[in-house]
């Protein structure tokens, strides 16, 4: 008897795009999963095969590469920041639209950076936002934050930050204004590749469904 797939899939804002386009993939969480006071973390679907792992979005990308989970969703901020040579991400799923950028108190926006060379940064993205600099001839010293960012700059942390936009509320009620964005950002499909050699009679068709989906979700 072979185990089922593990599919990791994120808590946070793409999870509530993501369940309509499991569903359409032919995937559905057992109903536990939408309990909010549950505090179980692994939970069936509507196929034997298939259970579901909801876990923060890093670990997302960490329990794949591992080959712990063989499928996940992510977005594609993460799947570049750690840049796992275990990842295969097959589909864009055209869900999570954000953007990485680089952000600083509305009075400091304007000064002049040809006069500097070495930045201060508070981010989750140390690795992005070093080469982001790099590129421009700037050595970057990032303080790594899992969250709240934003408080940074107005506690005398860093003055930039880098973080993920979608609205630009989160800036706004902070004070910050984007000042450059380092790329844009959809969630992807991501798939362990020794998994996908090893099972890819299972693996496979569950890809082919996401494309067939998110085609589905493009016709609407
Ligand atoms: C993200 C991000 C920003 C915010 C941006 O955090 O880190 O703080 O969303 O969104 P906006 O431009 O629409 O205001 P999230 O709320 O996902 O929580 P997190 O800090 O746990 O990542």
């Amino acid at each position: 008897m072979t185990r089922s797939l593990t599919f990791a899939i994120p808590k946070g804002r793409i999870l509530d795009e993501a369940l309509p386009l499991l569903a359409k993939a032919g995937i559905e969480p057992e109903a536990e999963f939408h309990d909010k006071k549950s505090r179980a973390l692994r939970f069936a679907t509507n196929r034997p095969d298939v259970s579901i792992i909801r876990v923060r979005a890093f670990d997302v990308a960490t329990f794949v590469a591992h080959g712990a989970a063989q499928i996940g969703i992510v977005g594609s901020d993460v799947v570049e920041e750690f840049n796992y040579s275990e990842l295969y991400a097959p589909v864009d799923l055209d869900i999570g639209h954000c953007r990485l950028s680089v952000a600083e108190p509305v009075d400091a926006a304007d000064e002049d950076q040809a006069a500097m060379s070495h930045v201060r940064v508070a981010t989750k993205y140390p690795h992005l936002t070093r080469r982001y600099y790099e590129a421009r001839g700037l050595q970057a010293e990032c303080v790594k934050l899992n969250g709240a960012m934003e408080l940074a700059p107005s506690l005398g942390l860093s003055r930039r930050i880098v973080d993920l936009v979608s609205s630009g509320a989160t800036l706004k009620a902070n004070g910050l204004v984007e000042t450059d964005i380092i790329m844009q950002i959809s969630a992807r499909l991501i798939v362990n590749r020794a998994a996908y050699k090893m099972r890819s009679a299972e693996l496979t068709p569950l890809i082919d469904a996401f494309r067939a989906a998110v085609g589905v979700k493009d016709a609407a």
